[in-house]
């Protein structure tokens, strides 16, 4: 069967290695190329990290194009310092974040702790940026791209200002972020959406197919400690490292989220976005609505405001958000995909 061309956008993270490993291990995919973003730890990091995961499970034909630092309005700083403001104002009892104010409360300080990846990596970063290999493999393809995005949207905001021409050659858009819940539900907005509200906006107002992704069915889709043990019984490198990773990050979020009580269980937010590419049937409960974005430095910043009830008839329901996967056809994916790299 013909292979799905994609380009995944991400900012690694434990749920971009698995995504990657979803991705890259199915043996359903043709990974154009990987580009990073800043989010969950600095550019430097996340981009490190692609080389890394890539390099090890063996695939090292993907290039790796870097993103930048700052989202397209304020510094990533900023966005971190108002992301730690908003969750103090909205929950003046919660304990401030453990580390630092980027991701590193929940990803440690590399942005992917939990796991030594070995020195020696010859892999290194495309000499193009981010945005330009975006723009490359769009304008050399000879069919539609799908566009998996992991991480805040900065890059593929900037690819839609920047190379307009090209939209018609992405075939959809399948993305991490947003929830549809009433989104005060959190302590704070989901993170990807958040970074980068203006970029955020940008991609839903394109008019390119978008199906979310978000805390809706991200944190019902959950994996737990037999996924870590089947994991483990791969007994090949990948198995191990991705067990080794899901417990860290397992035990960082349930500890930074303690009041969502969810035991050995966590999400694995940014694989639900491969795989729904993979295979759309895994998917059980997408539904068509109008989604806004809000933007504008507060605490609300990047909230994906969703019109569930169609009330605003004469808005365009511009995003398929999910709702609800076959969690154990989804974890069995991703123990396979393991299974098949190295
Ligand atoms: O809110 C979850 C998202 O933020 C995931 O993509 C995770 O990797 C972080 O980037
Ligand atoms: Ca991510």
């Amino acid at each position: 069967m013909k292979k799905i061309p994609v380009i995944i956008d991400c900012d690694p993270g434990h749920d971009d290695m698995m995504a990657l490993v979803l991705a890259y291990g199915s043996g359903k995919l043709d990974i154009r190329a990987v580009t990073t973003v800043a989010g969950n730890n600095t550019i430097a990091n996340t981009t490190q990290n692609a080389l890394n995961v890539l390099h090890y499970i063996g695939a090292d034909g993907i290039p790796v194009a870097m993103g930048y630092q700052d989202p397209m309005v304020r510094s990533h700083k900023e966005q971190m310092e108002l992301l730690a403001a908003s969750r103090k104002k909205m929950r003046p009892q919660a304990a401030a974040p453990a580390t630092g104010i980027t991701g590193a409360a929940v990803h440690g300080k590399t942005g992917m702790d939990g796991f030594d990846f070995p020195e020696s990596n010859p892999k290194t970063p495309a000499d193009l940026r981010s945005v330009e290999m975006m723009a490359k493999v769009l304008r050399e393809s000879q069919e539609p791209i799908t566009l998996i995005a992991t991480g805040p949207l900065t890059n593929l905001g900037f690819l839609i200002r920047l190379y307009p021409h090209l939209l018609s050659k992405i075939q959809r858009i399948s993305l991490m972020g947003g929830t549809s819940e009433f989104v005060l539900t959190r302590q704070f907005m989901e993170f990807n959406t958040f970074v980068d509200p203006e970029a955020t906006k940008i991609v839903f107002e394109s008019g390119i197919p978008i199906t979310m992704y978000g805390y809706d069915v991200t944190y019902r889709v959950l994996f737990n400690q037999s996924t870590i043990d089947r994991l483990r019984a791969l007994g090949n490198n990948t198995g191990n490292m991705v067990a080794d990773l899901l417990s860290y990050f397992r035990s960082s979020h349930n500890r930074s989220l303690s009041r969502l009580n969810l035991g050995d269980t966590a999400p694995i937010h940014d694989a639900c976005a491969v795989a729904g590419v993979i295979d759309p049937s895994v998917v059980t409960d997408v539904r068509k609505m109008h989604v806004d974005i809000n933007v504008g430095g507060s605490l609300l910043d990047g909230a994906t405001v969703c019109d569930y009830q169609g009330a605003l008839e004469s808005l365009p329901k511009n995003v398929d958000v999910v709702y609800n996967m076959d969690t154990e056809r989804f974890l069995t994916m991703l123990v396979e995909a393991a299974g098949a790299c190295k």
